[in-house]
């Protein structure tokens, strides 16, 4: 499956490790990937299937009569599993924004990952499921565009290692600890996402310091003998092996101007998740050998060890996560049929954010496993328009098959372990959603749902002695 020969500078950043050898075996891996998924898509049922009555071997009922509804429910199996799928990885750093409740947390750190932190807020919460704020491979580390006060204090306060995305970071960091090392975050100039949302690399992104900052930052870095000890890429979240690909070379080229003192770097996060039929994973044994083709030039280069990192969030959340909804009312539109549910986009804001689609599952009372199906709008209960689950991006309403279903039915709204809780809010005052997590056969309460004390706890009414 090799070709021996020369690389070809020029594609993809001019890079030979990128397009030499290594890559040439990659793309045939994913050209023969591809013909094997048509195949598979030809032959195979649809993973996706239009109804259920368990979620892994819990029956539906059982889990909504522990959790109530909106309800989520994670498959701790498959995120181990998902963990081990990227253990070639010498560091797997969960992206704990995917999915940060804490017993997800504590189930990814006893797989041996460690994590990564946005804010002060995931610091001490991974601290909270376990992690230590020091270690070999650093097991917590603060990636982020800026330091807010609380967090710059937390770093410091604790020793947490930082990735800076900014000139400013490494300035303000400096100025508080200087000698301490440090890891870059560096906008390659290419992005790509799921959604234009999703794109974290370009010059339309805020995020990382740009390419040709680097030798500046080096310098500044310098200033405050920070030593720089590794590099750090993300171009996007829900991207293809393609685009993914590309970051090796411009990887390759950072390193080299950083030089002897990279120990690390990370590819990012960004891999993508199958959440249509017909949806592929990305070739993960290509994509390592890929970057695994990058540390090994790099350490011929740099006369020791390189340590490669992946930071995947959606990767290992993402498919084990449920949303379990009860249908409240069936309503015609004109053409349109509606299903609403009793969760919203407070709930699970992908679909409006980004038009994502996510797939659905109907689980009837009755006990009806074959239902008739057809063609239906799925809504929530939010007094706004765009709280609808079938929608396209920029909030064009769509129709979804689904079975035929009604009151008291359960719509299950699939893969949404990734970007799914963590980005619930309270509007409408609606409390956040009850969490379980299945492992081992047992069914545990992760997550209470929010009450209404709860969620008014923090208001005051500054006139309050005149209330009745
Ligand atoms: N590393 C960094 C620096 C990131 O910014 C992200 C995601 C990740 C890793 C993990 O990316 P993943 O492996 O999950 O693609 N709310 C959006 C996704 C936003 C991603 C933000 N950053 C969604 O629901 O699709």
């Amino acid at each position: 499956m090799v070709h021996y020969q020369e690389p070809r500078v020029g594609i993809y950043d001019g890079t030979e490790v990128v397009v030499g050898k290594v890559f040439v075996s990659a793309i045939e891996r994913y050209f023969v990937l591809s013909c094997i998924s048509l195949l598979v898509l030809i032959f195979m049922p649809d993973p996706f299937q239009l109804t259920r009555r368990e979620i892994v071997d819990v029956p539906l009922e059982q889990l909504v009569q522990q959790g109530g509804t909106p309800l989520f429910v994670y498959d701790g199996a498959m995120i181990i599993q998902r963990i081990k799928d990227l253990a070639a990885f010498d560091v797997v750093r969960y992206a704990q924004k995917a999915c940060s409740n804490l017993a997800i947390l504590d189930l990814c750190r006893r797989q041996g990952a460690v994590v990564d932190a946005v804010s002060a807020g995931e610091i001490l919460r991974a601290e909270a499921a376990g992690f230590v704020a020091q270690g070999t491979q650093h097991p917590i580390v603060y990636t982020a565009d800026i330091f807010d006060i609380p967090a710059l204090d937390l770093v410091v306060e604790k020793g947490i290692h930082v990735n800076c995305g900014s000139p400013e970071m490494i300035t303000q960091f400096g100025e508080r600890v200087p000698g301490q090392p440090i890891t870059l975050r560096i906008n390659p100039g290419f992005g790509h996402g799921h959604s234009q949302k999703t794109n974290t690399g370009g010059e339309q992104s805020k995020h990382g310091i740009w390419h040709e900052d680097l030798a500046d930052c080096l310098i500044r870095a310098e200033r405050y003998q920070l030593p720089v000890t590794g590099l750090h890429m993300h171009i996007g979240s829900g991207t293809d092996l393609e685009h993914l690909a590309e970051v090796c070379g411009a990887m390759q080229r950072a390193a080299t101007l950083v030089g002897d003192s990279v120990a690390t770097i990370s590819a990012g996060g960004g891999l993508p998740t199958p959440y249509k039929t017909g949806d592929v994973y990305v070739d993960l044994d290509a994509y390592f050998e890929l970057w695994d083709a990058v540390r090994k030039r790099l350490e011929e280069t740099v006369g020791h060890s390189v340590v490669l990192e992946i930071e995947p969030g959606r990767y290992l959340t993402a498919e084990a996560g449920y949303l379990i909804t009860e249908i409240r009312a069936v309503k015609r539109m004109g053409e349109n049929i509606f299903y609403l549910v009793d969760a919203g986009f407070n709930d699970l804001a992908r679909p409006i954010l980004y038009g994502a689609y996510h797939p659905m599952s109907i689980c009837r009372r009755d006990g009806c496993t074959d239902p008739a199906t057809r063609e239906v709008v799925v809504g929530g209960p939010l007094c706004e328009s765009g709280d609808i689950f079938t929608q396209t991006e920029g909030g064009y309403v769509c129709t979804r098959e689904l079975p035929e279903a009604g009151v008291g039915d359960f719509l299950v709204i699939e893969c949404a372990g990734a970007y799914g809780s963590v980005m619930g809010s309270n509007y409408n005052s609606k409390p956040l959603a009850a969490e379980l997590l299945i492992q081992d056969g047992q069914v545990h309460t992760i997550r209470e749902r929010q009450t209404f004390e709860q969620m008014i706890s923090t208001e005051r009414i500054p006139l309050s002695d005149e209330l009745p």
